[in-house]
This record gives C-alpha cells, sequence and structure tokens, in this order.
C-alpha cells in the first residue's frame, strides 16, 4: 500500500531499524525495489529526484503509485532533495507521499524559514516533510572536533530545527557523503554524535550518502570493462549501529546505479549478440534485487511490514 513518510518511519525509529529508501529512475529499479521489500516483508521508500522527475516525470511517478498501491507492505514515495517550495509542491500535486526541503546550503534561519512553508503546505495535505541540517561531507576517523564541528550536524541546533519547524524527520550530517567515493580509507560515521541527537529528539533521523559501494560490485564492475577509482562506501556494521541509535530512513542510490551497471555489463560481455532489452535489462534488475535484499536485512528492516 501506498502511505506516508511517517507511517513507515515513526514505527522505525521506535523499534530501532532502519528502512532503506532508495532511488528509482525507471521500471526495472522500481521493480527490484518494492517486489524484493515484499518477498521479504519489509517497509521501504522510494524516492526520486528533482533529476529522476525531469527523467521520468509523471509517467515514472505513475509507475511507482501503482507499484507501491497494489504491494502488500507499506511503500513511500518521497521527493530527494527537494531544492525549493516549488518543487515539493509539485511533487505533492504528482502524487508523492512525502517530500524532502534541502535548504541546508542557507543559513540556519533562512534553512528554519524555507522548512516552514513546507510544512506548513504538506501537513495541510496529509504529507510528511524531511528537512536537512548541517553539510553532507566524508569525513575520516581521525579528523580534529573542531573541524568536524564546523559541517557536521549541531545536536543543540537540531533541537531548536525541529521545534520551530515541525518538520517529520530530519536528515543529519554524520560524515557520510554522496557517491562512490566516500572518503580514503574506510569511511566514518559520527556515531557519538548520531546517539547525542537521538537523545535529545524523539522524531526519526535520516542518513543520507549511505551506499556500501561493496568490494565485491566494484570488482565485478572493473572485470566487465568498467573503469572505477578508489571507491569506497559506508560498512554494513556502521550502518547497524546507526539504525540501533536513532537513524530510521537510510538513502541509498549509488549501489543500485552500480548494481544495474554490473548487469549491463556482464549480460553484454557474455553474449555479444545479445540486442534484446530484456537480456539485459533484466540482468540488471536481479543484481539490484541483491542489493535491497542485503541492504533490509542490514537495517533490519526485513520482517517488519
Ligand atoms: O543525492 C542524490 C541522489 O543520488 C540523486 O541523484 O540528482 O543524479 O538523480 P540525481
Ligand atoms: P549514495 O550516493 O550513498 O547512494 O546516497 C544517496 C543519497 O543520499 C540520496 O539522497
Ligand atoms: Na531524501
Ligand atoms: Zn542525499
Amino acid at each position: 500500500m501506498l502511505v506516508t513518510g511517517k507511517e513507515i518511519l515513526v514505527p522505525a525509529r521506535e523499534g530501532k531499524y532502519g528502512v532503506p529508501a532508495f532511488n528509482t529512475n525507471n521500471m526495472e529499479i522500481t521493480q527490484a525495489i518494492i517486489h524484493t521489500a515484499e518477498k521479504l516483508e519489509a517497509p521501504v521508500m522510494v524516492q526520486m529526484s528533482e533529476g529522476a522527475i525531469k527523467y521520468g516525470g509523471q509517467d515514472l511517478a505513475n509507475i511507482v503509485k501503482d507499484m507501491a498501491q497494489r504491494a502488500k507492505i507499506p511503500v513511500a514515495l518521497h521527493l530527494d532533495h527537494g531544492s525549493s517550495y516549488e518543487s515539493a509542491l509539485k511533487a505533492i500535486a504528482m502524487g508523492f507521499t512525502s517530500v524532502m526541503i534541502d535548504a541546508s546550503h542557507h543559513d540556519f534561519e533562512e534553512n528554519i524559514r524555507e522548512t516552514k512553508r513546507v510544512v506548513e503546505a504538506a501537513h495541510a495535505m496529509g504529507i510528511s516533510v524531511e528537512a536537512e541540517l548541517g553539510r553532507l561531507g566524508g569525513i575520516e576517523e581521525h579528523v580534529i572536533v573542531d573541524e568536524k564541528d564546523a559541517f557536521l550536524t549541531d545536536p543543540e541546533e537540531a533541537v531548536q530545527f525541529i521545534e520551530q519547524t515541525g518538520t517529520d524527520y530530519l536528515a543529519i550530517a554524520i560524515g557520510t557523503s554522496h557517491g562512490a567515493y566516500k572518503g580514503k580509507g574506510r569511511p566514518f560515521i559520527d556515531h557519538e554524535r548520531i546517539e547525542k541527537i537521538a537523545s535529545m529528539t524523539t522524531i526519526p533521523l535520516v542518513a543520507h550518502g549511505s551506499s556500501g559501494v561493496p568490494k565485491e560490485i566494484t570488482d565485478r564492475f572493473r572485470t566487465a570493462g568498467g573503469e572505477i577509482g578508489e571507491a569506497a562506501g559506508i560498512a554494513d556494521e556502521d550502518l547497524t549501529r546507526a539504525v540501533q541509535h536513532g537513524i530510521a530512513k537510510v538513502n541509498v542510490d549509488t549501489d543500485l546505479r552500480l548494481a544495474a551497471s554490473v548487469g549491463v555489463r556482464e549480460a553484454f560481455m557474455s553474449n555479444p549478440k545479445e540486442f534484446d532489452p530484456r537480456k539485459w535489462m533484466g540482468p540488471a534488475r536481479d543484481v539490484m534485487s541483491e542489493i535491497v535484499a542485503h541492504k533490509l536485512k542490514v537495517l533490519g528492516a526485513a520482517g517488519k511490514a
């Protein structure tokens, strides 16, 4: 069933598990997400960025909504990184059940003002809202406290921000970053910061940039002719720990991009004569489904629907 983000994330924060929010850009990605979650009896969130809306528009939103409505598990359709009030309202008009307003690049007061406007409009229509406070950026374990404090989310500010905006869930900067290159060595999550913020708040917390960039997938990508540098992601143990301490929504895009590309590359490598799209999009969907299943298990979402 198609539900709001709050209906999925409030029980997750309370139950100390995480729900992955996967980005989609087409039917196969959406099927990998929703059908795998159904198989594992897990709630799941499907998100479209503004770029995904530009690419797939209402056609793609309708695919997600229809698949969600027919699914036996709770599914929310979420706007990822909405850049303005107008963008959030457009997504709501398209049938999204959850929207993110990302005004985190503005100063604190402006972030509050923008977020508050979106919260008021969205709540009037029964739609839940994600906001963001702090700057995403990869950190390493040895980075000094002053430098971390400069861009990671400040716990006192988080409390004030939640009170003043009424946001339903909050993305916090804890050291993760977007993409396949999350800092040198083992990318680090500031677990103490998560625990501190969680101890002072009750709403679900959100981690962006949570792809694992598994070595197995990057190895397969290279073997199948792909080029990728010193890629690194967030370790499974870090995610398992983060969701026990207040992170309820875990954003993943890069891992599905890599998985899809591996599926396509391997299909063409092993059968250069093939040109039936089902014979290369199908394998892409299969590799993505494996990633989705793995994340649902790591986050403890499997069996929670
Ligand atoms: O955080 C961004 C997501 O990975 C979506 O990326 O804007 O290229 O669709 P995109
Ligand atoms: P990844 O690049 O780690 O998959 O993060 C995606 C994300 O945060 C989307 O909002
Ligand atoms: Na988001
Ligand atoms: Zn993000």
